[in-house]
């Protein structure tokens, strides 16, 4: 393309599912007012960067895209939106004097106008209030997933655990009425999409604001009865949200995939107090015994971090203990990053990287020894899976399990049709630490 079009866009995503499902909204907003969506941002007239700040690492990314650019790219538009643009705010115009639009998540309700102020010519429009009862609904997104879709039912978060940022970037809690949640998964179910994902930062604490006042358990519920829609996800839990009745929603609802992302953090009760999550040790397992004693087999999944402010080697202990004794099917683990605003910034106690970078490893190593053995339990098992594409190199399909595994597989007639987007019975054949590969069975 030779010439910079101001009516086209690039825009590039990093962080969560809230923040990919975000940039959804704002893409399929910029398509409804005529924008045409470029692959490069060498393409487009206006580029945009929906970032992450969870961490430090994730902040520097966009600072990085915007260094490449150096001064104004050519009459280009430069826009930051999101967590590091909620956090960092005006300064970004500081720091990248070519950028004209900072916006953070909970500004996104009024995100037409402010693509109406740039059009006008406008250079330095902000989005930054988080004072909002709003939620992002729009009836222009544009999925990139024809067959799964994310469907938000709660933004922001009210925890303030001490090390997170969340709360800052993204405000308090709302809810979405159940009714319009409901409506959009039967708009979803009647464009086929097999499989539906509920978003939140912290799902569990769903309370419809309407006045039948639904929690999340049966909203969950009430999602997997939509006639169509075949499976469905959440994402993500927390332990102290986490009721018996989600597990008994997930037990008598078969559309409910056999999957629960449940964050610990640590094995340590005294980090846990320390990073003020509300529960102990005892409490989170009193969950996974739910979940352990339950109709269906669930995987479960979790976050950890470690060298917290104050982790000793005797905390850290405790949350490889805690490891063996829970035996996750995945588990992602991080470092702890100061993050600007939380109150874990003051504590005492720093630990070293070299220590946090030594904990990080062996807890991987220790995962990685039960995924192996947890996946190669699995040889000769069938398993359902939603075809997700393929793999040419290998001649295989690429397929996810009801319990979120990648499960490859080869397929009688290989490749002339494709069978993207159907729900099909694989035998295990193989596995090994972070998948598995099998042939299929027979078309559902
Ligand atoms: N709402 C989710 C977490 C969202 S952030 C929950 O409460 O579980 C995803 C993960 O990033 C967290 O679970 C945590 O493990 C990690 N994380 C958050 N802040 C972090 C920080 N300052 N340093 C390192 N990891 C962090
Ligand atoms: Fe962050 Fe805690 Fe909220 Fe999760 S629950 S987003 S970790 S403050
Ligand atoms: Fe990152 Fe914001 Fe999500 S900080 S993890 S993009 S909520």
């Amino acid at each position: 393309m030779d010439v910079v079009s101001g009516k086209t866009f690039y825009l590039e995503t990093f962080g969560c599912q809230m923040n990919v499902h975000d940039s959804e909204k704002v893409a399929g907003t910029l398509l409804a007012r005529g924008y045409i969506q470029a692959e490069t941002p060498e393409e487009a007239g206006l580029v945009l960067y929906n970032t992450c700040s969870i961490r430090d690492k994730a902040e520097q990314k966009v600072y990085n895209r915007l260094r490449n650019f150096k001064r104004n790219g050519n009459g280009k538009l430069f826009g930051v939106l999101g967590c590091v643009a909620q956090q960092e705010g005006e300064r970004i115009f500081d720091r990248a004097p070519h950028v004209s639009l900072v916006c953070g998540s909970a500004s996104y309700p009024r995100f037409g106008e402010m693509l109406t102020r740039l059009e006008a010519g406008a250079r330095r429009v902000t989005g930054l209030s988080l004072d909002t009862e709003e939620t992002f609904d729009t009836p222009f997104t544009r999925r990139d997933n024809p067959h799964r879709a994310y469907i938000t039912v709660i933004e922001g978060c009210d925890k303030h655990c001490a090390y997170c940022v969340v709360p800052f970037t993204r405000g308090g809690e709302r809810s979405r009425t159940a009714e319009s949640v409901l409506d959009e998964a039967r708009l979803l179910a009647e464009a086929g999409y097999a499989e539906i994902q509920l978003l939140g930062q912290n799902v569990n604490s769903y309370r419809d604001p309407s006045p039948s006042g639904w929690n999340f358990a049966t909203l969950l519920g009430r999602v997997a009865e939509v006639p169509g829609i075949r499976r469905v996800r959440f994402t993500t839990s927390h332990p102290r949200d986490f009721g018996k009745d989600i597990v008994d929603a997930m037990d008598s609802n078969p559309a409910i995939c056999d999957h629960v992302h449940l964050p610990v953090q640590s094995g340590s009760s005294s980090v846990l107090e320390a990073m003020d999550r509300g529960y102990t040790r005892d409490d989170y397992m009193r969950r996974i015994e739910w979940l352990k004693g339950a109709r269906r087999a669930y995987a479960i999944s979790t976050d950890i971090i470690v060298g917290f402010p104050g982790e000793t080697t005797r905390d850290f202990e405790q949350t490889l203990d805690l490891l063996r004794e829970v035996e996750y099917d995945s588990l992602f683990s991080f470092k702890y990053s100061p993050r600007p605003n939380t109150p874990a910034l003051t504590l005492p106690g720093i630990v070293p990287d070299e220590e946090k970078q030594r904990r990080l490893v062996t807890l991987q190593e220790s995962q990685r020894a039960i995924q192996i053995r947890r996946n190669a339990g699995l040889i000769g098992a069938t398993r359902e899976v939603l075809v997700e594409g393929r793999n040419e190199a290998l001649g295989q399909w690429i397929g996810r399990t009801s319990d979120n595994r990648t499960l490859n597989f080869s397929h009688p007639g290989n490749g002339a049709e494709s069978l993207v987007g159907r729900l099909l019975v694989v035998r295990v054949t193989h596995s090994g630490p972070n998948s598995l590969v099998g042939e299929s069975v027979t078309v559902v």
